[in-house]
């Protein structure tokens, strides 16, 4: 399958058309922002590890009954998904306080939660992403209620696995933000990256931070982090 015209630019990732309309090449970059653009970077090698671990876990997810946008990888970069209609949530699940939950409830990080949350933003750029709750996201029509019951009830699945997953790395899955698609007939399916641009990532023992918040704090060894998450999770060490 041949990438055809460009279709849509984000952040990490750039989206083609294909020869089958039903069908998408989703290539994957080595840029990094943070606090919704503000901060720019590059993180080298990071589109490569992105794109195969996205397709490890999504694989892994897809055989455990959670439907995704997974078609095929097709090289390095790039992979061959399902069209689909972005449903515009941002669905975080969190396990431990950190990030803005820490900042807006003023805990600690680590604090670690009885049963996981769930939260919605509105993905919207312009507005900053804002949190929303099940009645503004109905009252913007952006899903309906059947549909957001699924997206929680795949989302907490999500989070059960990567659970188990992650921590036979000896690594502990802190949160993470998905999002989810609509195929031409409505069927909704996991959709996006799952990465560590967009998951939470201690190691289990040092509580070493293994993730994008190595970049958006400026902890330094960013990309080491990446590569020692991706060899932890195809059991390279
Ligand atoms: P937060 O604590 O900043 O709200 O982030 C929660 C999780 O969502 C964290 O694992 C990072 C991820 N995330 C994204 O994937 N994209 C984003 O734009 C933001 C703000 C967070």
């Amino acid at each position: 399958m041949e990438k055809q015209v460009l279709l849509y630019e984000g952040k990490a990732k750039k989206v083609y058309a294909t020869g089958d309309p039903h069908l998408l090449i989703v290539s994957y970059k080595d840029d990094a922002t943070a606090f919704n653009g503000l901060k720019k970077g590059t993180i080298q090698g990071k589109g490569a590890i992105n794109n195969r671990m996205s397709n490890l876990l999504m694989s892994r997810l897809e055989q455990q009954g959670v439907p995704t946008h997974l078609v095929k990888e097709l090289n390095d970069r790039e992979t061959l998904v399902k069209k689909v209609s972005i449903v515009p949530l941002e669905v975080i699940v969190r396990n431990i306080a950190a990030g803005s939950f820490s900042k807006r409830y003023g805990v600690e990080e680590g604090l670690v939660f009885d049963a996981p949350t769930l939260e919605f933003s509105y993905k919207n750029d312009d507005l900053g992403d804002p949190l929303l709750n099940d009645d503004h996201a109905l009252a913007l029509g952006l899903a309906s209620r059947e549909e957001l019951d699924l997206i929680r009830k795949y989302s907490l699945s999500v989070n059960r696995l990567l659970r188990e997953i992650w921590g036979a790395c000896g690594i502990t899955l802190v949160d993470f933000k998905v999002e989810f698609g609509r195929l031409e007939d409505g069927t909704i399916v996991l959709a996006d990256e799952i990465s560590p641009d967009t998951c939470r990532l201690w190691d289990s023992k040092t509580l070493e931070k293994l993730d994008k918040d190595r970049f958006r704090r400026d902890l330094g060894g960013v990309e080491a982090a990446y590569v020692q998450v991706m060899n932890r999770l195809t059991g390279g060490l």
